[in-house]
């Protein structure tokens, strides 16, 4: 008798780089050993560090107050909360966005996954770029797409768009855009969106199939100095937007989100359709009744993204200052500076030792860099700042070594 109890389905996915990557980080690493040590200072995840805003525990506790007997009955997407959160979109993304476009979805997670598994179709391939938010690739295989990865370019990590267009094949389905990224903090500018557009139209028109994007953007709020945030929905028509408020009200255990169709697209009706039918066959993928009932408050509520820039531009200059190469990101909540030494779980290790937790580049299949999550605390940040270059020195590659390095810390 065959005595397999796991799915092999389960297994390719626990195989799969990223994903075992992840949960060895999660469950058998530093992080999850020292995280909670006095005095040890966390900038993995992007989690709250500090206590919810009172405006958020209230828009929750008010929704939670039954006002009819059908409060608590099952809930696909609620007309009220589709219709603020359109009402917000239109303010990010200018298109004609009305709350039929949307379906309120668990988060981000569950946006793109009824997304993928709404266009795409066993053996399709799902095109993305290196370093990507680390499990596009589990969502993928579970959906029985083929991932399929460009390297994006550093040390900017622009889309690289030559390798993009060499990558479609007729299988191709979806290309992943993700912007603001996660990790690298880049904000893709119009120019880069309209040559992917052009290369997108040109593809599918060659091989006589729709290459759709999916735009997964849970952080085209969270962008810096004054930056207009574009959206790939700006330039391609055939564009499907994934959005989470796990990052703006950075409440990601919360689970809120949605799947944006742009208005007037051909296909639109058909294109819902299948979207919800997939939130109930994947399981029922909408968020609980009291979620969608705060929406119209929650909408009105992000994270300060005057003080993560702070964070940002005091530990961009430090860094830099002691020798670090670090981009200066544009949006998100991360920094992505590259690793001293080639071995970035070596130096994630050294600095886990001096009390001080971040993420290897190899979780994110781009080794040789390291994320730091801005979330922490600005005294997080200030009691970091000494252990980041101590692990300069440890490895070797501290300020007393710079004269025969390479010029890091250049304004990149
Ligand atoms: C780029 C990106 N996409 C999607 C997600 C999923 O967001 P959520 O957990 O809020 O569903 C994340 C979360 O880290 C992310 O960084």
């Amino acid at each position: 008798m065959d005595e397999q109890v796991a799915s092999r389905r389960s297994a390719r996915i626990q195989a799969a780089g990223p994903f075992h990557l992840l949960i060895d980080f999660l469950n058998r690493s530093d992080y999850d050993t020292r995280r909670r040590e006095p005095g040890v200072l966390d900038f993995t995840f992007g989690d709250p560090h500090e206590m919810q805003q009172p405006g958020y525990v209230d828009a929750i506790r008010e929704a939670a107050v039954p006002l009819d007997e059908l409060w608590f009955a099952y809930k696909q997407s609620e007309e009220p909360a589709q219709t603020a959160a359109a009402a917000s979109l239109r303010r990010v993304v200018p298109l004609a966005w009305s709350g039929e476009d949307l379906r309120m979805t668990t988060g981000g997670f569950g946006a793109i996954t009824v997304t993928m598994k709404a266009l795409a179709d066993p053996g399709d391939e799902v095109v993305y770029s290196l370093p990507p938010w680390f499990l596009y690739e589990a969502l993928a295989l579970e959906a029985g797409l083929v991932p399929v990865k460009v390297p994006a370019r550093p040390p900017r990590f622009d889309l690289d768009l030559d390798a993009i267009a060499a990558a479609l094949t007729p299988r191709t389905r979806i290309v992943v855009v993700n912007t603001p990224n996660n990790p690298t903090g880049r904000v893709y500018p119009p120019e880069a969106l309209t040559a992917l557009a052009e290369l997108l139209e040109e593809a599918s028109a060659r091989f006589g199939r729709r290459i759709w994007i999916v735009s997964d953007e849970p952080y085209n709020r969270l962008v810096f100095d004054g930056l207009t945030f574009h959206s790939p929905a700006e330039f391609y028509a055939h564009t499907v937007i994934c959005y989470s408020y796990g990052k703006t009200l950075l409440a990601p255990g919360q689970r809120l989100g949605y799947v944006a169709v742009p208005p007037g697209l051909p296909g639109h009706d058909e294109l819902l359709d299948a979207i919800e039918t997939m939130q109930i066959a994947g399981g029922w993928l909408f968020p609980n009744a009291v979620m969608q009932y705060a929406v119209p408050h929650l909408e009105a509520l992000s994270v300060d993204v005057a003080g993560l820039a702070a964070k940002r531009d005091r530990l961009v200059m430090a860094l830099r200052e002691m020798g670090y190469e670090v981009t200066s990101p544009e949006g998100t909540f991360y920094l992505w500076p590259r690793s001293p030494i080639a071995d970035d779980e070596a130096f994630v290790a050294t600095l886990a030792r001096l009390g001080v937790l971040v993420m290897p580049g190899a979780l994110f299949e781009t080794p040789g860099w390291f994320r730091i999550c801005l979330t922490a605390t600005v005294e997080s940040v200030e009691a970091a700042l000494p252990h980041f270059a101590a692990a300069l020195d440890e490895v070797g590659a501290g300020t007393a070594g710079q004269a025969e390095r390479s010029p890091l810390g250049t304004s990149l």
